[in-house]
């Protein structure tokens, strides 16, 4: 039965609220659509008077890029990051800093066949539902084009993390691709070592298995998930808040708010509810360096606040949405229709590509804590 797709029911103020701010002290709003002009970012509270780079930023985007080899998508873009404010000769004047990269490669027309379908398990139908209109060219918001304002502010966080902490690391790898599990030894991993394969999975015993999978999938039209590893080396005891804004549950939120994400874990997460507590339970020991654990399946956690052992996150991310496969479907009309994508392009697995993006959102929940507990201990 044909159904007419609206939101008229939702009053017009309402239709137009969209939050697209992170974080409460160090505060990250992204803007801009996949095929739009540009997209970008705009810091708030990024303390005045820092040294910061933007060859850095560059540095950070250019690893996040698409089109890096035949395993993502083949979208073209030099990804240019311009400072619109908040920096001047390299210094922080503590007002917003706005990073705008322009939208090089659009190509709105190989989707405008799409504007009237909604593709499998992707956000035109919630979108339609939500707005009552959506961008006519791909994803808009909910396209990972997005996610690269997230890595350029977090490339100022992390400038600013050097500042204040200047120990602390932050990386993260893919960990398994579909049933390929790396064998990870997280002290000896640096970003350098992870990017040494376009796979940016560290188990080179696997590799050949990997490069037959991604490869048989891509060939077939088909798209392939995993997990991806993240890890906070040195980082100090103390950060987080006991209730809501646990430091686990701030993890959680900035993790699940990426495209593809579906599954998250810290420490021995679901792995934990299978054991007992004599099994599970990190026993305490007095060391030289303080109090330490003798285990860490908490991941760093314990209560919501961070107990100085690494944090340890795993985030899992389905197998991307768009396949060059025949499928079921319903267009803006209400009629079953069958849908074959034909154009656009597209990544057979997201890993490779998030691992840049896990790790901005990890900094960016990092350089939220350490500024907020500043503000904790002001006297
Ligand atoms: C780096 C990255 C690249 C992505 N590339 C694609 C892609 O090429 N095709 C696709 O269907 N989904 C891709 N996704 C995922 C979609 O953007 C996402 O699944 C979709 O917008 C629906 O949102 P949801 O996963 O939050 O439900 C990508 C995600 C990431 C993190």
């Amino acid at each position: 039965m044909p159904v007419l797709i609206s939101c008229c029911s939702v009053p017009p103020s309402r239709k137009s609220l969209m939050p697209n701010t992170f974080g409460h002290v160090f505060r990250v709003t992204t803007f801009g659509e996949s095929h739009g002009s540009a997209v970008g970012a705009v810091i708030d509270g990024c303390p005045a008077g820092l040294s910061l780079s933007l060859e850095r930023v560059q540095e950070a985007l250019n690893r996040r890029k698409p089109g890096q080899n035949s395993w993502t998508s083949s979208r073209k873009e030099s990804d240019r990051v311009e400072c619109v404010s908040g920096i001047e000769d390299g210094i922080s004047l503590g007002t917003p800093i706005t990073l705008l990269v322009r939208n090089e490669d659009k190509k709105p027309d190989d989707y405008s066949e799409l504007q009237n379908i909604f593709r499998p398990s992707h956000s035109d139908y919630t979108t339609q539902i939500k707005y009552g209109i959506r961008p006519k060219s791909g994803g808009g918001r909910s396209s990972a084009r997005e996610t690269l304002a997230r890595v350029a502010a977090a490339a100022i966080a992390e400038q600013v993390l050097e500042i204040l902490c200047p120990e602390l690391r932050v990386v993260a790898c893919v960990s398994s691709i579909k049933n390929l599990e790396a064998h990870i030894s997280e002290h000896s991993l640096t970003r350098a070592t992870v990017d040494q394969n376009a796979f940016r999975f560290p188990d080179e015993k696997l590799l050949p298995q990997v490069e037959t999978l991604l490869t048989q999938t891509r060939d077939a039209g088909d798209s392939v998930g995993g997990c991806i590893s993240c890890f906070v080396l040195n980082c100090p005891a103390g950060l987080g808040d006991p209730v809501f804004d646990k430091l686990n549950a701030d993890f959680a939120k900035a993790m699940l708010s990426l495209p593809a994400a579906r599954a998250f874990e810290v420490g021995s997460g679901f792995e934990s509810c299978k054991l007992f507590g004599s099994e599970n339970n990190d026993p305490f020991v007095s060391t030289e360096k303080g109090i330490r654990t003798l285990s860490n399946r908490s991941g760093g956690i314990q209560g919501g606040i961070s107990n100085g052992e690494t944090i340890k996150l795993r985030i899992g991310f389905k197998a991307p949405s768009s396949i060059f496969k025949p499928q079921q479907t319903v267009d803006k009309n209400g009629n079953n229709v069958e849908f074959q994508m034909k154009q656009g392009r597209h990544d057979p697995c997201v890993l490779a590509r998030a691992v840049p993006i896990v790790e901005a959102m990890t900094l960016l929940v990092l350089t939220d804590h350490i500024l907020r507990q500043k503000l904790t201990h002001l006297t």
